[in-house]
């Protein structure tokens, strides 16, 4: 077998992880539930959610992934070998084909927008229900859908095709900073509109009195999706890693990337749709119908709107080429592909599968079961079923049957000083005793990390589970 891959430098694997969970939900998603579940007083809600399941559950996917130097499956098998906790590994692969088929339909989506920015301004999108209209022929129009779809996986497959450091790495330390980039431009433009101020107190000022127990539930399923959690990207990613490699240190700085981003995206949406007199609303709807309608009327329109679906397909694009890995990984190290062919045909399979949800806003528009598309079904499965399901078995995985003793030992290497293990011992509100060396501060991170792990995250995971799919209702 070939020598593994490693990443070149701390930098690159921070980038690509954070590109893997950097994505449509910081863009489109976050900005829109923080504004509605009370501004200010969600972030504080979103930070403790990103404490109980974003942060344990990721350390423990970069641990599995750094001690196996395995895709998810044969993490699962080297730890464990013959046990069935490996149908984590499994449905992770799974839900990596079913997310990246439909994920890369939207991708299409914003390369088509881009185009539409340049050749129109959007000149056409006289308002809301106008860009509405041009929205609804655009997706359903079964030759554009499927050729941009077509475009972006062949995108994620040219990357992937170079393999971690000359495709995956240098992509990601090309593309992070565009995106810091873009996102001020776009917030210095939407910040310099008269009326801003409205917009930035819609998205910010805080609001107790909105944020409610859904609201938490809330919070803790977009702190899961949106780091990327559940089906293996940072067990896949972490393999990668050497033992130099400080695990906790580097899933804090992920982590706070993603949430930096996740909150300047508001800052460079709403100051605009509030400045132009627009109401803000959830989803699809904001991106491509409300900002449209806003970029026609300003002056430069065609450039602003460009950059931000620029911003967007490369949000979108960053996380594409975690979940091809993922796919590509598995088949590298366990059926022993080579990477090219591998990812080309595999690429190509989950172009196929994402091809009826392409179609699902048009002609494949009437096919449903219980009033869901091709696309939802996809969409619903993968996002909220199968990733809560898989974090859930990660965190349980590593914390009752390979053992948080075992993971310490693992995020030892790397932290050399234990000043990041000191860290998480304050957080947890423990006594640390410098008589000791070492082994104490691994015990006090095995026990506070591992008391995260072993009950508040899966409990949390599962509460949060029940809520998204209608079990509780609040
Ligand atoms: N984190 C991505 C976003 O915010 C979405 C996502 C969820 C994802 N799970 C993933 C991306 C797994 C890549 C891999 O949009």
């Amino acid at each position: 077998m070939e020598k593994r891959e490693h990443w070149g430098s701390q930098l690159g694997f921070i980038l690509a992880s954070a590109g893997s969970a950097v994505g449509l939900g910081n863009i489109w998603k976050f900005p829109y539930i923080t504004g509605e579940n009370g501004g200010g007083a969600f972030v504080l809600v979103y930070l403790l959610a990103i404490t109980i399941i974003g942060i344990p559950v990721m350390l423990a996917e970069f641990v599995i992934g750094r001690k196996s130097q395995r895709n998810p499956v044969g993490a699962y098998h080297a730890l464990k070998p013959g046990s069935s906790w490996i149908i984590g590994g499994y449905l992770g692969i799974l839900t990596g084909f079913i997310i990246l088929s439909f994920y890369s339909v939207v991708g299409g989506w914003t390369l088509g927008y881009m185009i539409k920015a340049i050749t129109t301004g959007f000149r056409n999108f006289s308002s809301v229900e106008v860009a509405g209209k041009h929205f609804g022929s655009f997706v359903s129009n079964p030759w554009y859908a499927v050729l941009f779809h077509f475009i972006f996986m062949g995108l994620s497959i040219l990357i992937v095709y170079k393999g971690i450091k000359q495709g995956i790495e240098k992509w990601s330390k090309i593309l992070m900073p565009a995106i810091f980039v873009i996102l001020f431009l776009l917030i210095i433009k939407g910040l310099s509109m008269k009326g801003a101020m409205k917009g930035v107190q819609f998205y910010l000022s805080p609001d107790f009195s909105k944020l409610t127990p859904k609201s938490i539930l809330i919070a803790l399923g977009h702190a899961f999706f949106s780091l990327s959690l559940g089906m293996g990207v940072m067990i896949t990613y972490g393999s990668y890693l050497s033992k130099k490699e400080n695990l906790w240190t580097s899933a804090l700085t992920i982590v706070g990337i993603d949430t930096a981003i996740a909150l300047l995206a508001g800052l460079a949406i709403f100051p605009a749709v509030f400045a132009m007199g627009f109401q803000p609303n959830a989803g699809p709807g904001l991106v491509f119908n409300i900002l449209p309608a806003i970029f026609a009327k300003m002056s430069l329109g065609f450039l602003w709107g460009f950059l931000f679906f620029l911003l967007l397909a490369i949000a979108a694009l960053t996380s594409a080429i975690s979940l091809l890995e993922v796919v590509t990984s598995y088949f590298i190290d366990e059926l022993h592909f080579n990477r090219k062919t591998a990812t080309v045909l595999f690429g190509a399979v989950i172009f196929l599968l994402g091809v009826p949800s392409a179609l699902s806003f048009g002609v494949l528009s009437k096919y449903t079961i219980s009033g869901k598309t091709f696309f939802d079904i996809m969409d619903n499965l993968a996002s909220n079923y199968f990733l809560p399901i898989g974090g859930f078995i990660i965190s349980l995985f590593v914390g009752w049957v390979w053992g948080t003793k075992h993971a310490v030992d693992e995020i030892r290497h790397g932290s050399h000083n234990f000043a990041d293990v000191h860290l998480i011992t304050l957080l947890a509100g423990l006594k640390d005793d410098p008589s000791h060396n070492s082994p104490v501060h691994v015990w006090t991170l095995a026990s506070t990390w591992g008391i995260f792990l072993r009950f508040i995250s899966p409990v949390a995971i599962f509460i949060a589970f029940l809520f998204t799919i209608g079990a509780i209702k609040l």
